[in-house]
């Protein structure tokens, strides 16, 4: 695979995870790396869920040397918007953002994020994103909420040449959160999101509510107007349109 803009890319067939891999690395001191696997044995999404990895589907993940992580939830929607320009240009499909890490095409989830922190004397954020690419089906259990580029467009992908495409998009975005203007990225994911100005289920720990999604705040927590006219603060959740 050739370079993508100032990463440097470590490929395998097989790993458990890429974010597992990526943490590896990151352990070494390496920084601005991606790492890429054909499949994975033990993908994982978000609330530890399994991330179905065989061949056919696209796995990365991004490791970033920061200073700080406060702010590493901007790196998601970053992912995230990288992910729908990249379909875009390669399909002219419209591809949305669902808060906070879902990239749907159609309705149904084409790509998810996992965006994981390692503290210690060294900061890194982690950024795996999964893209369901060319793979020709899924199983009875998610096959009705998940989709790929070849069962929209029936045709197959060169996965290299979407990962450059994605790195070169992720790094024009990266460039907002080195220089800390974080409303511009605010502004450029509202502009492609699924999940503002609709009516919403969010299940939480703490409950389920529900109301209209009026936007995102200053630490990417997504704000309900609930029902009753109060706006609630939801800083980790699934999203259920209703
Ligand atoms: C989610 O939707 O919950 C997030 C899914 C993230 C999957 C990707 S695939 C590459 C990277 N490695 C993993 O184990 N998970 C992420």
């Amino acid at each position: 695979m050739s370079k993508p803009s100032g990463f440097k890319p470590y490929y395998f067939k097989t790993l458990t995870s890429t974010n597992d891999e990526a943490k590896h690395l990151a352990k070494k001191g390496l920084d601005k790396i991606i790492v890429v696997a054909n499949k994975q044995t033990k993908g994982r999404g978000r609330f530890n869920r399994e991330w179905i990895s065989g061949l056919g589907g696209l796995y990365m993940t991004i490791a970033l040397k920061e200073k700080s992580l406060d702010k590493a939830r901007y790196l998601t929607l970053i992912a995230a918007v990288s992910v729908v320009k990249t379909i875009e240009k390669l399909t002219k499909l419209n591809a949305l953002v669902k808060w906070p890490n879902d990239v749907m095409v159609n309705d149904k989830k084409i790509c998810g994020i996992l965006t994981e922190a390692i503290s210690g004397k060294e900061n890194y954020a982690l950024v795996g994103i999964g893209l369901n690419v060319n793979q020709k089906n899924f199983n009875k259990s998610i096959s009705n909420k998940a989709v790929s580029l070849k069962i929209i467009t029936n045709k197959n992908y060169n996965i290299n040449k979407i990962i450059k495409i994605i790195i070169n998009n992720f790094n024009s975005l990266y460039k907002n959160y080195k220089s800390k203007n974080y409303k511009k990225i605010i502004g450029i994911w509202k502009n492609c999101s699924h999940t503002l100005g609709k009516m919403v289920k969010v299940k939480t720990i703490s409950g389920v509510y529900a109301g209209e999604a009026v936007g995102v705040d200053n630490d990417c927590s997504l704000i309900l107007k609930l029902d009753n006219g109060k706006l609630k603060k939801i800083v980790e959740g699934d999203i259920f349109i209703v």
